[in-house]
């Protein structure tokens, strides 16, 4: 598994993406739209940050795109780096690619001098709870809605 740096000029590659993912974007309840989703992915940025503080990742095996991860830096406080999006392809599930990436992030993060990872998951997602509550993120808070997500949210962190 690789990451490697995403840019809108791929927005054809993430949408793709998107649209082989229907089943978690119906998660958000709202009508599924791949081009807002892509168009989110890379231009969506949370209150007061810039595109600087905002990396768009592929998540690559081989020279294949499997997946498409968001990463903000310093969100919402400064020593916090804020996973936007983790999404991979339902054929690229549960073999542990989600496992490496989330080490990478560990890594993006520490690289960045933050002291803690902090995620959204939508409450009705338990599968993707599970995973983050395996790798050693704790709940923190529950809100109704969050940002671009409709639906009820939990929100997650990690002291790294
Ligand atoms: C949530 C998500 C990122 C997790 O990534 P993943 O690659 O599926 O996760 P992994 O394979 O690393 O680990 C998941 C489970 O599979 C198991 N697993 C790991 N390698 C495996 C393998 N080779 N074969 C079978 N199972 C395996 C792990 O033990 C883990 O078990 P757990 O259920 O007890 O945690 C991914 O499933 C996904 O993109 N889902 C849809 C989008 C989503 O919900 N994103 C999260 C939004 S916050």
């Amino acid at each position: 598994m690789e990451l490697r740096g995403m840019n809108r000029s791929q927005f054809r590659q993430a949408k793709e993406i998107f649209g082989q993912s229907k089943d978690y974007l119906q998660l958000d309840g709202k009508e599924v739209d791949i081009k807002k989703s892509a168009r989110n992915f890379f231009d969506t940025l949370p209150p007061g940050k810039s595109y600087a503080e905002k990396f768009n990742f592929g998540i690559y095996e081989g020279s294949q795109l499997v997946g498409l991860l968001d990463f903000i830096q310093g969100c919402p406080e400064r020593e916090t780096d804020f996973v936007g999006l983790l999404l991979l392809l339902p054929g690229a599930r549960q073999k542990g690619v989600g496992s490496q990436v989330q080490k990478k992030i560990v890594k993006l993060a520490k690289n960045h001098g933050a002291k803690k990872i902090g995620l959204a998951v939508l409450r009705n997602n338990p599968q993707a709870i599970k995973f983050w509550i395996s790798k050693g993120y704790k709940l923190k808070k529950e809100t109704r809605s969050l940002g671009i997500r409709a639906n009820p949210v939990s929100l997650l962190k990690l002291e790294i």
